[in-house]
């Protein structure tokens, strides 16, 4: 299938609209084969038409004008699919667009024709046959909603096109698209644009598409104020924002906070930027943010960092925990605003899935076969260890709805020896002293690879895969599983020792890990906050 875009936007290959065609485009090539030929107006010699009906008459079909005007009608006339990419100009096309139109003329004949599809008063027949073509508009405008900005667009699309013979894809907040901060939110829009672009080649955009495409990529109060602090020129008309970008990028920054984020609590999140010995404010409220640069309040969360680090983050070019991991920058107070950040000012991800349709593991998949094993074994007789037994074989059936780790299986298979080793052995001891040593060394072991235990289910809410490459993530986790294997073992050690203090141990197994649970509940908010602050 022939495609022909016809960038009309002056700014050329830096068109906004142009990305959301070039979306489209790729779209129609998952569903056709495709030959895709773009024209850049912005770069081609077109004139306007002078009017002489030179190309009716004289010279009939050719214009009198010598410029690059006829290859286009030569790719017009041979594509399938005309692709029209602009941005709106005072509600209507570009001028270079519009010359480009005019200069059409020689593709029709002079003669009147009736129209049967009641758009105004005639027409003029076709030179060439383009009644088998598909057409489609695609185009951004600067405000915050396309709706009611391109009815000239369309009405001057029905008479060339015929009434409604025409897609059209018209977005607002357009200048959003070449802020690279903002490519999460704009990936998502190019994304269902793609998804358009392959069902009109498989026939027609659907219903559920175009209703996802009139949605707006911010909402109206945020995109205005992002738009307004993106000029760096204060409302009096005065240039003194410009020169300075920290501002400018951290205003955008302010603008962006998602107000349904708030928790009922107030913050004051401070940035420093210590290259540039500038520092800033957002008061994160219930009604939106305040963005301050003098009377400062007390801050709840500071983050010091270089500006370069801070614009590379935004524009996807660092990853955020991995720098903060590497100490390029530091946070201090209130954590739970990074922890939370893309609530707050990005994109809320969805929780990344595992890999099959099941929900993600939960640890307790894990754990009940070892605590029915440890908490029956020592107060009963060897045959009642049928119940953990069962407890293992269960627990999988019970957990059917949610991935399993290595770790409930072994913990699974670990258990059931164990209880069938306990009725075959009529002794409930040893057994019991070896699920400690499994279990601990299960922690233990687990942290020479590249996932420890603990990750391996509180990842999922921490962003799924991606916390794996997030130092403060995975140096938390190391340290927990280490200490939990360790605890296991010296509980291993303990009941040989203290074989026949049935009370002593029995005590001792429990508060212990009680101990473990209440530190490892400290532990993970401090100890990230710790490294974020950067003061150990
Ligand atoms: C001269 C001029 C006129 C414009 N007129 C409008 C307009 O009428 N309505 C609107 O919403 N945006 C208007 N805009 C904003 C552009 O449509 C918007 O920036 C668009 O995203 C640019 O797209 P492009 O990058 O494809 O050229 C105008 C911009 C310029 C430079």
């Amino acid at each position: 299938m022939k495609i022909l875009i016809i960038n009309g936007s002056p700014k050329g290959k830096r068109s906004n609209s142009l990305r959301l065609a070039e979306a489209f485009v790729k779209g129609m090539g998952t569903k056709v084969s495709t030959d895709v030929q773009t024209v850049e107006l912005s770069s081609m010699n077109i004139n306007g038409c002078k009017g002489c009906f030179g190309c009716w008459k004289a010279t009939p079909g050719k214009c009198v004008i010598k410029d690059d005007m006829p290859l286009i009608i030569e790719k017009l006339i041979e594509a399938d699919v005309i692709v029209y990419s602009f941005p709106l100009y005072y509600f209507s096309v570009p001028g270079i667009l519009k010359n480009m139109i005019d200069r059409q003329l020689p593709m029709v004949l002079p003669f009147m024709a009736e129209r049967t599809d009641g758009v105004g008063s005639g027409s003029h027949p076709g030179r060439y046959d383009m009644s088998g073509k598909r057409f489609v508009l695609i185009s951004t405008c600067g405000f915050y909603s396309a709706q009611g900005n391109y009815d000239a667009v369309c009405s001057m699309f029905d008479h060339i096109c015929g009434k409604d013979n025409y897609e059209k894809i018209f977005c607002g907040q357009g200048e959003l698209f070449s802020i690279e901060a903002l490519n999460d939110h704009t990936a998502r829009y190019l994304g269902i644009v793609e998804r358009a672009g392959s069902e009109f080649a498989g026939g027609s955009i659907g219903k559920a598409t175009k209703d996802e495409l009139s949605q707006l990529l911010f909402p109206k109060e945020q995109f205005e104020a992002m738009a307004d602090a993106s000029w760096g020129v204060s409302r009096d008309g005065k240039n003194t924002e410009k020169a300075d970008k920290s501002l400018v990028f951290t205003k955008q920054m302010a603008a962006l906070y998602n107000k349904n984020s708030f928790d009922g609590k107030e913050r004051v999140l401070e940035i420093r930027y210590t290259d540039l010995d500038k520092k800033y404010q957002i008061i994160l409220k219930k009604d939106g943010s305040e963005f301050i640069t003098e009377d400062f309040l007390e801050p709840t969360t500071v983050i010091e960092t270089p500006f370069t680090v801070w614009t590379d983050i935004a524009e996807g070019k660092e990853n955020g925990a991995v720098a903060l991991g590497k100490h390029l920058y530091t946070v201090n107070g209130d954590f739970s605003l990074m922890v939370n950040w893309d609530r707050y000012f990005g994109v809320e991800k969805p929780v990344e899935k595992s890999v099959s349709d099941k929900k993600p593991p939960v640890m307790s998949a894990m754990l009940i076969p070892w605590c029915v094993f440890w908490t029956i074994m020592p107060f009963v007789g060897a045959q009642w260890a049928i119940i953990p037994l069962a407890a293992a074989a269960l627990t999988p059936v019970f957990m059917i709805k949610h991935e399993l780790t290595i770790y409930d299986r072994l913990s699974a298979g670990a258990v059931a020896i164990l209880s069938a080793l306990t009725l075959i052995t009529g002794d409930t001891d040893m057994p019991r002293n070896i699920g400690y040593i499994i279990f601990g060394s299960m922690w233990f072991i687990s942290c020479f690879t590249k996932e420890p235990l603990c990750a391996a289910y509180v990842k999922y809410s921490y962003g799924g895969e991606s916390a794996l490459s997030n130092p403060l993530f995975m140096k938390t986790n190391y340290i927990l599983a280490a200490a939990w294997g360790g605890l296991y073992l010296i509980t291993a050690a303990l009941s040989w020792m203290l074989c026949g203090h049935a009370v002593v141990f029995s005590a001792l197994s429990s508060i212990l890990p009680a101990a473990m649970g209440a530190f490892t509940a400290f532990f993970i908010n401090w100890y990230p906050k710790h490294l974020a602050a950067g003061t150990h």
